[in-house]
Formats: C-alpha cells, sequence, structure tokens
C-alpha cells in the first residue's frame, strides 16, 4: 500500500525524522483555517500540496506557494477536484513555507534481485531524479544496505560520502538516514523515498516530502496500519476481492485467470502471455492473478468468477485447475454452480482445462452441463491459445 504524504509526514515525525508543520483539508475554508494556524511559523507562508498516490504533483500544478492565507484558500479551491494522472484530489495538505538552500534526494528500497536494500542518494534532489539516474547516473549514489544491519551510522556515512557531500553538510544528514531507516525496517515498508531532503536557510536537514510503501504482507504484524488505507483511493475489484478473501492481483491485459495453487496461476499468466504473443501478435495479455487456492468450492469459484468478470477489460476468462486435494469433479461442480449463480450477468467465453485428480469425472460434468460460453481444453498450452484467441477477437 502506498502513503500519502500527509501520512508519510506524520510517519516521519513519529520515527524522529525531521519535517515541518502540516495539516490536511479537504475544503477551501478549512484550507485557510488551516494557513492561518500553519503560517503562523513562517510569516504567513505555506505550500498548499494535492494528496495523491502518484509523483510529479509539482509539474502538474498541484503544489503551490501561498502568500497568505487567503491566497492558501484559493490555491486550494484551485487544486482541489484537480485530476494529477488519473487521480482526483480529494485532500490538500497546508505545509509550512521552507526557506530551502538547496535539495537532496534520499531513498532505500528493496532489492530483490540482490536480496537486500538499496540506498540511493543524489546532491541534485528536487523535481527530476528519473531524468537524473538516466542522463547522469554517477550523481546518484546507490549503496546495497545489508539487511541484517540496516542502516547504522557508519552505513550512513557511507551514503553521504558517495553521495559526494561535504563534511559539515554530511553530518548533518547522517542522523537523518539513520531515522529515515527506522522508518523503513520498522513500520515494514519496501520503499521510503525522500525528495526533496532540503537543506533550510537556516542549516537545518529537513525532509519535505515523503513517499512510503509499505509490505501488504506485514500488516498481520502492523495493526495500526489498518488505518492508513484509503478505501476510495483502492482498486474497486481488488477491495471486492480482499473482502472477498481472495488471493487477486490486477493486471492490465483481457484474458482473465483463475487456477489453483500460486504456482500453477504464476505459470498460467507466462503460458499466456507467450500465446498472447505467439498467437495474436500481442492483442492478448493476462488481466489478473487469481488464486483460489486447495478447497476451490464452488463458491470459491463463484465468487472468483464474479470478480473477473467484474473487470470490464476482461474479454475471456481461463480456468486452469490442477486436481490434487480439491478433485476435479469438485472444480467442475464449483464452475457449473458459479455459472448458475451469475446467471445472464456471465457473459464472457471461459476456456476450462481440467487435470489431475478424478479429471474424468470432471470433464463429464463440463460436458453434460454443456454451457454455451464454456470450452474445455485438454492441455495448458491449448487452453491458453484458445483464450488468447477469444480475448483478442
Ligand atoms: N513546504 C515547502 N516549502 C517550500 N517549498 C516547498 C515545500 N514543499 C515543496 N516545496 C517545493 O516544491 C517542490 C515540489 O514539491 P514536492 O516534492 O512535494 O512535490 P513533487 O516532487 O512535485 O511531487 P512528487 O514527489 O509527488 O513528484 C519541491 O522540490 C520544493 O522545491
Ligand atoms: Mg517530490
Amino acid at each position: 500500500m502506498d502513503l500519502y504524504e500527509y501520512q508519510a509526514r506524520d510517519m516521519f515525525e513519529r520515527h524522529g525524522v525531521p519535517v515541518l508543520a502540516g495539516k490536511i483539508a479537504t475544503t477551501p475554508a478549512e484550507a485557510k483555517a488551516a494557513a492561518e494556524e500553519i503560517g503562523e511559523k513562517s510569516g504567513g507562508v505555506t505550500v498548499v500540496k494535492a494528496q495523491v498516490k502518484t509523483g510529479g504533483r509539482g509539474k502538474a500544478g498541484g503544489v503551490k506557494l501561498a502568500k497568505s492565507a487567503d491566497e492558501a484558500e484559493q490555491m486550494a479551491e484551485q487544486i482541489l477536484g484537480m485530476d494529477i494522472k488519473g487521480h482526483t484530489v480529494n485532500t490538500v495538505m497546508i505545509a509550512q513555507g521552507a526557506q530551502i538552500a538547496e535539495e537532496y534526494y534520499f531513498s532505500v528500497l528493496l532489492d530483490r534481485t540482490n536480496r537486500a536494500y538499496l540506498a540511493m542518494c543524489s546532491k541534485e534532489g528536487g523535481m527530476e531524479i528519473e531524468q537524473l539516474a538516466v542522463e547522469r547516473p554517477e550523481a546518484l549514489a546507490r549503496i546495497t544496505v545489508d539487511p541484517n544491519v540496516g542502516i547504522d551510522q557508519a552505513k550512513a556515512e557511507e551514503i553521504v560520502e558517495a553521495a559526494g557531500f561535504d563534511a559539515a553538510t554530511g553530518e548533518k544528514i547522517v542522523p537523518v538516514l539513520q531515522r529515515l531507516w527506522d522508518v523503513y525496517s520498522r513500520e515494514d515498508a519496501t520503499l521510503v523515498e525522500v525528495n526533496p531532503l532540503v537543506k533550510l536557510e537556516s542549516g537545518e536537514i529537513v525532509a519535505l516530502d515523503g513517499k512510503v510503501t509499505l509490505d501488504d504482507n506485514a500488516r498481520f504484524r502492523q495493526p495500526e496500519h489498518a488505518a492508513l488505507v484509503d478505501e476510495k483511493a483502492e482498486d474497486p475489484l481488488e477491495a471486492k476481492a480482499k473482502a472477498l478473501h481472495l488471493n487477486y492481483v490486477k493486471l492490465d491485459g483481457n484474458v482473465g485467470i483463475i487456477g489453483n495453487g500460486a504456482g500453477l496461476v504464476m505459470s498460467t499468466l507466462d503460458v499466456v502471455a507467450y500465446a498472447g504473443e505467439e498467437h495474436t501478435g500481442g492483442a492478448a495479455k493476462p488481466a489478473n492473478f487469481l488464486d483460489i487456492g486447495g478447497g476451490a468450492s464452488a463458491e470459491v469459484m463463484a465468487n472468483g468468477l464474479d470478480v473477473i468478470l467484474g473487470d470490464e477489460q476482461v474479454k475471456s476468462v481461463f480456468v486452469n485447475v490442477f486436481g490434487g486435494i480439491t478433485a476435479c469433479d469438485a472444480v467442475a461442480n464449483g464452475i457449473v454452480g458459479a455459472l448458475k449463480t451469475l446467471g445472464d450477468s456471465a457473459t464472457k467465453p471461459l476456456v476450462v482445462r481440467l487435470d489431475g485428480n478424478n479429471v474424468e469425472e470432471g470433464r463429464r460434468i463440463l460436458a453434460e452441463f454443456d454451457h454455451p460460453l464454456v470450452t474445455v481444453e485438454a492441455t495448458m498450452d491449448g487452453a491458453a491459445r484458445k483464450a488468447a484467441e477469444l480475448a483478442a477477437k
């Protein structure tokens, strides 16, 4: 789950990362009241910032300086309701105006390939870090962080040195990086990014922006993270699947996929992606990951189909089940039950491949049901090709 900037700011504050005062508002009047309060510390100057879970807010006009509370109200009026890369701005943060001397960049993230964490740091922060990484990669220090050690003082010193900070500035940044590591490790984050991390005219180091991604798989030991979920901002299909306790991830293709067991579903995605390239010139791609697990009952199958058929992009569905603990006849009955439950709302072709435990009986049940939308294929490759062709039609 990605956090909003204001949530990241509050989290930073709790872990001792220096931040400026900030307060959220959902109406221009609230923004004005917040600016009156926040601006007291900065000569009336505040910054009105769109709270959306996407980057490039500044460039899109979603970050504006206000010299008075009245101006903050006007800015909020402009920014609230704005669309930034498909995200509607429902909330703004009124931040204390900073006297910025220099802007830096810092992030720490999960580096799966190297089974470690990766810290990145640059003296040239601000809005264009992606561009910097491509054009002048030498200006962006990349330091591997050992998960068993983390960013301790020695590691933080290594990072600021690699980024080329002078000794005096580096010394001030080192403790901030350690506190940001506390956020990363104690909150079970997979990304903590600060762009910009600034040096104020006063010499103080402050995190002026914050991007945090939390590891949803750690939710069981982070009960307070539940309060950070913004249901409005969640993908509606993913939210529905979560409520039904389904292991579902939305992707952007057109072949819906249901399988039992994460490994089988992963290979089904690969096989469909391949069939889409090979037989439809890339016109068919997997639309989702959905693992209905071992005990694939009719109810679970119906719930799964219901979620997938609710995806407007889906043009065909590939049900790929290997009967193990759950026999194929139970799965076939699940499909029959699901289609009966869904009735007229099932409108997309289903390609079913069953194999394993009690496969003959499973196929017999589907043959007898003889539903016009259902095609049974004997092999995984054949079924992938059929589903891809149906989606590409
Ligand atoms: N509180 C503040 N006071 C003064 N200037 C600010 C303040 N907050 C942001 N700015 C300026 O606005 C710029 C953009 O702000 P910020 O980094 O928060 O948004 P962004 O980078 O455009 O958004 P995103 O990180 O989502 O791409 C900063 O680089 C900084 O120069
Ligand atoms: Mg930023």
